[in-house]
């Protein structure tokens, strides 16, 4: 039986990165909403209770039954964790004097206890609290101090601990020690997952569940379709079937390159050229949404069209990813783009679905598609959107203006590879964590601009003009503006400080080269307030 550790959600920004944390340590483990602990908890060795945007006194505040599972299997409770143990053990939980938000150090902290071991003095953490804990439940006893924070942890000296501070965010510097105190030393984690042990044990379950039927898989050139039929080709083999969609807006020369790919894997794909149809249907129409809409559902149709064609498909397999599916407890609920993933399921077909990667995180879909053999340039290609190059041209789409973004784009995107840069220290380690394979020397490592960031991209302003000089002539053309962005998640995102000399290099290159262009501009906002995308 796997063994797991659970996570129960209070709807922090950090939670999903709790769980990152937990399976760096080769653990798995599974995110569920706080009022969702399983009925059979036989396979779970311990439970971390996660952050909140909630104090424990409002009214609406997250509650759960800790009797549920307190008192049989080890519990850590984070932030709101630790303040909802202590609120519900008969501590006390006030509001603090100031919000204690950003860097404390643990002036005093008790390093025999089995949670910090291997600490040092002084160790760095990291508070965003407003409510604090004045007094720990009878029989407890305090084990960690800040200055301003005096039970920043306390534990009954057996099975339950809490921090007030955030372990799984990188500023606490020894956060994945106290987690791997947690996970392999208190709950007795074996750290037995691994992207190896995944394939093995995922290609038997696959061969078990799918016997000799057919299936089909909709690839859209992304690490995560593409890692899924690699796994989905080496369990039954010629029986799976991809169908890859061409609407005429990847980026350049990407269907050939990919088709291209995806045959030397031995993978049995049909590539379809329906770029005509999406064009067709998406002239003259400039709303952000629409355009969505249309793409969507133009996709459905000709994935169907052609999934008919394969005869006794019993399954639809997709490249579906755990952040894909994670219950989140997003507190206002409304939808902010709609978004669009390849190949809607045909109903009338009555196909099952089979969705291998749905338990992983990005990092490690790429750890299974390193493990599975599968080419770097592959396995470390950044997001794009299912739409592609449409949400990326504001106003209404032509293949002209198709065709002047994939020419900009390009140039920027092989700038982005072929420009390295060296980094150290923090910097390091981060790019390490994601999966990135660089050989540390001398405490640096060399990685490409492109490496190092989570996703990048050119807009085309083509309802913007304005005015330059080329030689002598007096231009009246469009700018692009470049957007690059560093995130774990997607969720949220911060622009990447590109060096000057890169940004002045790509900006002269794609002036000169590609006709329509005459200024570039760089996009620093974030997310929030910003989205990646620009439509
Ligand atoms: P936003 O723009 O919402 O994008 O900040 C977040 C992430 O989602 C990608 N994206 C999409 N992915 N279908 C997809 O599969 C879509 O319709 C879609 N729209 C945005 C975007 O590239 C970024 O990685």
């Amino acid at each position: 039986m796997q063994q797991k550790i659970i996570i129960l959600d209070f709807g922090s920004q950090t939670t999903q990165l709790i769980g990152r944390r937990v399976r760096e340590l080769d653990t798995f483990c599974e995110i569920l909403p706080y009022n969702k602990y399983p009925e059979d908890d036989s396979d779970v060795i311990g439970v971390i209770l996660s952050g909140s945007p909630y104090s424990v006194h409002d009214p609406e505040a997250f509650k759960v039954d800790l009797s549920r599972f307190m008192g049989r299997l080890p519990v850590l409770g984070i932030c709101y964790g630790a303040q909802f143990i202590s609120h519900s053990l008969g501590g006390k939980v006030e509001k603090a004097d100031s919000r204690e938000y950003g860097r404390a150090h643990l002036q005093t902290v008790d390093k025999t206890n089995p949670l910090f071991l291997g600490f040092d003095d002084n160790s760095q953490v990291w508070m965003s609290h407003g409510d604090t804990i004045t007094a720990i439940p009878e029989g407890f006893k305090c084990i960690a101090s800040t200055a301003d924070v005096k039970y920043a942890s306390y534990t009954n000296g057996k099975d339950v601990w809490a921090v007030q501070f955030h372990p799984e965010v990188f500023h606490t510097v020894q956060g994945t020690q106290l987690l791997k105190n947690f996970v392999v030393g208190i709950c007795g984690s074996e750290q037995s997952w691994s992207a190896d042990s995944f394939v093995d044990t995922t290609v038997a379950e696959l061969k078990a569940q799918l016997g000799d039927d057919k299936v089909i898989l909709g690839l859209s050139g992304g690490v995560d379709s593409s890692v899924a039929a690699v796994l989905l080709h080496r369990a039954i083999g010629k029986n799976l079937t991809c169908i890859f969609v061409d609407h005429g807006m990847l980026r350049k020369n990407e269907f050939r390159d990919v088709m291209h790919d995806y045959e030397c894997l031995g993978l049995n794909v049909i590539g379809v050229d329906a770029s005509e149809k999406f064009f067709a249907d998406l002239a003259v129409v400039t709303d952000p949404e629409q355009k969505r809409k249309i793409i969507g559902r133009d996709f459905v149709e000709v994935f169907n069209a052609e999934a008919k064609k394969i005869e006794g498909a019993k399954w639809l397999a997709q490249g579906t990813i755990y952040p894909d599916r994670i219950e989140s407890l997003n507190i206002t609920g409304k939808v902010i783009k709609s978004h669009h993933n390849v190949g809607g399921l045909p109903k009338e077909m009555h196909l099952q679905l089979c969705e291998p990667l749905k338990w992983l995180f990005k990092d490690e879909v790429r750890r299974v598609g390193r493990s599975l053999g599968m080419p770097e340039h592959l396995i470390t290609r950044h997001p794009f959107p299912g739409p592609g190059l449409a949400v990326r041209i504001l106003g209404d789409i032509t293949p002209d203006k198709v065709r002047i973004l994939q020419d900009a784009d390009d140039i920027y995107i092989r700038g982005l590879r072929n420009y390295k840069v060296k980094l150290s220290g923090e910097e390091a380690r981060l790019v390490l964590a994601a999966g990135v394979p660089a050989n540390m020397q001398n405490g640096e490592i060399e990685v490409s601009l492109y490496d190092q960031i989570w996703q990048a991209g050119t807009v085309l302003l083509s309802t913007v003009r304005s005015v330059g000089v080329m030689g002598d002539e007096r231009t009246y053309e469009h700018p692009v503006a470049l957007r690059a962005v560093t995130s774990t998640d997607a969720m949220t995102a911060d622009w990447a400080h590109l060096p000057y000399d890169f940004m002045a290099k790509v900006s002269n290159e794609i002036i000169n080269k590609v006709r329509g262009v005459n200024r570039v501009c760089y996009d620093i906002s974030s997310k929030p307030p910003s989205t990646i995308e620009w439509e």
